[in-house]
């Protein structure tokens, strides 16, 4: 695959994977193109855990469908990240980014603009769509044959240094290339992201994973083998939209936003 093909069809994957387990050679190759990426003075402050322990899968799991079912009753969740969400195709054409929640479960849809209010929120809670929602992330996740644990060294991730800043940077740097090789190796990928929003939930993983006191547990992300057809999900956490490069490019000074891009913008064009 021609590395442009990959960064232009790379997505995140919402829907189950293939149960069959990632082999060896491509887990091995996943991590490979991580370590081949940038770092400040090569200091590769990134480490990984790779799980394949269905028990342990099964126990992030639970963990994360009880992680969405409370922060999405209790309203944390929407509160938090109500600016992302957009409601119908024409807010998405305005903004250009964030997320089109046009699937919202079957019931909730003649309540969309209400989702947000207390009103809506009780509403969804009466019909118990945040344990809905949190059932069927515990399953996704659990389907998932392989997770993988990102985690940066102590020493380097210090928040208030700027070595902190730069950790962040070069793991981000690292996840996306395994991000792209899983595109080539027709596999995907999704953050497990919810036990994050809950502080004790994550201290939960990261004593399930026995990370040691010198690293710090950042991310865990779900991968596996893609099947033929999947579905889109009511909450499509995926999004082709994408900025103009006038909304965000600019030329010589910011005073002066970059024409003339705006035509070819188009993902792959
Ligand atoms: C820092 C970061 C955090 C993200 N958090 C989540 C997440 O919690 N759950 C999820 O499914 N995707 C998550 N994503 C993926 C984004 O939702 C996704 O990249 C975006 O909607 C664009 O879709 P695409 O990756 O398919 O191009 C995250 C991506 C980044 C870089």
């Amino acid at each position: 695959m021609e590395l442009l093909d990959a960064v232009f069809s790379r997505r995140t994957t919402n829907g189950p994977f293939r149960p069959d387990p990632v082999s060896p050679e491509h887990q091995q190759l996943l991590i490979r193109a991580a370590a081949a990426a940038p770092s400040q003075f090569n200091s590769q402050p990134w480490r990984f855990v790779l799980i394949e322990d269905p028990t342990t899968i099964e126990g992030i799991a639970r963990i994360s469908g009880e992680s969405m079912t409370q922060v999405m009753s209790e309203g944390t969740f929407f509160h938090r990240y109500r600016k992302y969400f957009r409601f119908s195709q024409r807010e998405m054409d305005e903004t250009r980014s964030g997320m089109l929640f046009d699937r919202l479960p079957a019931p909730l849809r003649p309540f969309t603009g209400q989702v947000f209010t207390s009103s809506g929120q009780k509403l969804m809670n009466r019909l118990r769509v945040p344990r809905k929602l949190g059932e069927e992330n515990r399953k996704l996740v659990a389907g998932s044959p392989l997770l993988i644990g990102v985690m940066l060294e102590r020493g380097e991730y210090r928040p208030e240094a700027l070595s902190g800043f730069y950790s962040v940077f070069s793991m981000g740097a690292a996840m996306e290339n395994l991000w792209l090789t899983t595109t080539q190796l027709g596999m995907g990928i999704q953050f497990v992201s919810f036990p994050m929003e809950v502080p004790e939930n994550w201290s939960r993983i990261t004593g399930l994973l026995r990370v040691p006191d010198e690293l710090e547990l950042m991310a865990v992300y779900r991968l596996g083998y893609l099947p033929e057809n999947s579905r889109r999900p009511a909450i499509d956490w995926s999004s082709r939209e994408r900025k103009l490069p006038s909304q965000f490019v600019f030329r010589e000074t910011c005073e002066s936003p970059q024409t003339g891009w705006d035509e070819d913008s188009r993902p792959g064009a």
